[in-house]
């Protein structure tokens, strides 16, 4: 096991913030885990997993021991006649394992195209995107415990997913490390197509029944033109998360500003566009150092280079005061402040 020191983790998150990891290992498995475990000073160690980066703000150097997921390999599980079961190491990147799927003619996970990072981190936040979220195609995972050095199989109800939340968030946070997830992708496929921005794709194009690849590429072009490509500008996608709101919250704010996009969930609650909301409060293209507010689409804050997670925070602070001061909301962060 080579335990490197004083690693720069610039190159690895995808706002392209500076911060050093005192030390970091690679894990290429499980039997890379049990080394760590067991080992006299690292076993014990407070430990951060690291995936792609695509969801973290790094405020300050790593103390900890960053173990960076690097588990490889796709394969077919099974083929069954209701669904398709297919694997992937956590270390694989997601929109690539989504592509791969796809030319397998395996379909199911087109709606989450072009989502950065790495399947590892997938469950973690439960990613969405334009009306499927990863709980709607998981099977089960497998992990590692970082106290014991046991590997696990959890199911879906063990990692309790939510919006942009599961278990990996609260009691397993820094104690279990994904190395491998599996998907259940259901047959015959059906598209998910009730998102808005999809709708008006398949109204423009006169297509009324497209295919898995028709919507993958939808997905991949309505996102390239509202959302920034973290390789040309830094960026770890929403940075806030939609709040959700009382239907009594809802009236009050939409008897003062009519046009709020709202969402009524099947709870009786209500989601409100935090993009909306921040748009309102005339954020975009302000900026704070390096950090700014991206000009297409409000909930997106961008690395104009050279930004440190303190202008990160000091912008992310600004928002959610002027947000708060105007329509009584406290956005939440998304990603993983650290
Ligand atoms: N809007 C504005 N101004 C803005 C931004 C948005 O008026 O500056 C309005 C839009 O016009 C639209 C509404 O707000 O009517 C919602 O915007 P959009 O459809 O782009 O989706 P979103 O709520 O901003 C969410 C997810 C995204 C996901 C998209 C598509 C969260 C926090 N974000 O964004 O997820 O890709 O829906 O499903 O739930 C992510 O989690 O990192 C992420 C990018």
């Amino acid at each position: 096991m080579q335990i490197e020191s004083g690693v720069s983790l610039k190159p690895f998150n995808t706002f392209g913030l500076p911060a050093v990891a005192q030390q970091l290992v690679r894990i290429g498995g499980d039997a890379d885990v049990r080394r760590v475990v067991d080992h006299p000073q690292l076993g014990r160690a407070p430990k951060f997993i690291l995936g792609g980066g695509s969801n973290i703000i790094l405020t300050r150097d790593m103390p900890q021991l960053v173990l960076k997921v690097e588990v490889a390999g796709r394969r077919l599980v099974e083929e069954r006649p209701d669904a398709v079961i297919v694997e992937a190491g956590a270390g694989e990147n997601w929109h690539a394992f989504v592509a791969w799927t796809l030319a397998q003619g395996w379909p199911g996970l087109e709606n989450l195209a072009l989502i950065p990072g790495t399947v590892g981190a997938a469950p973690v936040q439960n990613i969405g995107a334009y009306g499927l979220e990863l709980k709607d195609r998981f099977e089960s995972l497998d992990a590692v415990d970082l106290v014991t050095g046991r590997s696990v199989t959890l199911g879906a109800s063990i990692c309790a997913f939510g919006y942009r939340d599961s278990v990996f968030k609260h009691d397993l946070a820094g104690r279990t490390l994904i190395t491998r997830v599996r998907f259940r992708l259901p047959r015959p496929w059906q598209p998910v197509l009730g998102y808005l921005d999809l709708e008006r794709k398949m109204r423009e194009s006169g297509v009324a029944a497209p295919s898995p690849q028709q919507v993958f590429d939808w997905v991949c072009a309505i996102r390239r033109a509202k959302l920034p490509d973290p390789a040309l500008l830094g960026n770890a996608g929403s940075f806030f998360k939609n709040p959700v709101v009382t239907p009594e919250q809802c009236r009050d704010i939409i008897g003062r500003d009519p046009e709020v996009v709202h969402y009524p969930l099947p709870d009786g609650s209500v989601k409100l566009a935090a993009g909306w909301l921040i748009d309102a409060c005339g954020w975009k293209g302000k900026a704070v150092g390096g950090a700014a507010v991206y000009e297409k689409q409000a909930l997106v804050l961008v690395n104009r280079g050279g930004a440190i997670g303190s202008e990160v925070m000091t912008l992310a602070r600004a928002i959610q005061e002027s947000v708060y001061g105007r329509f009584g909301i406290r956005l939440e962060p998304e990603p993983v402040v650290v």
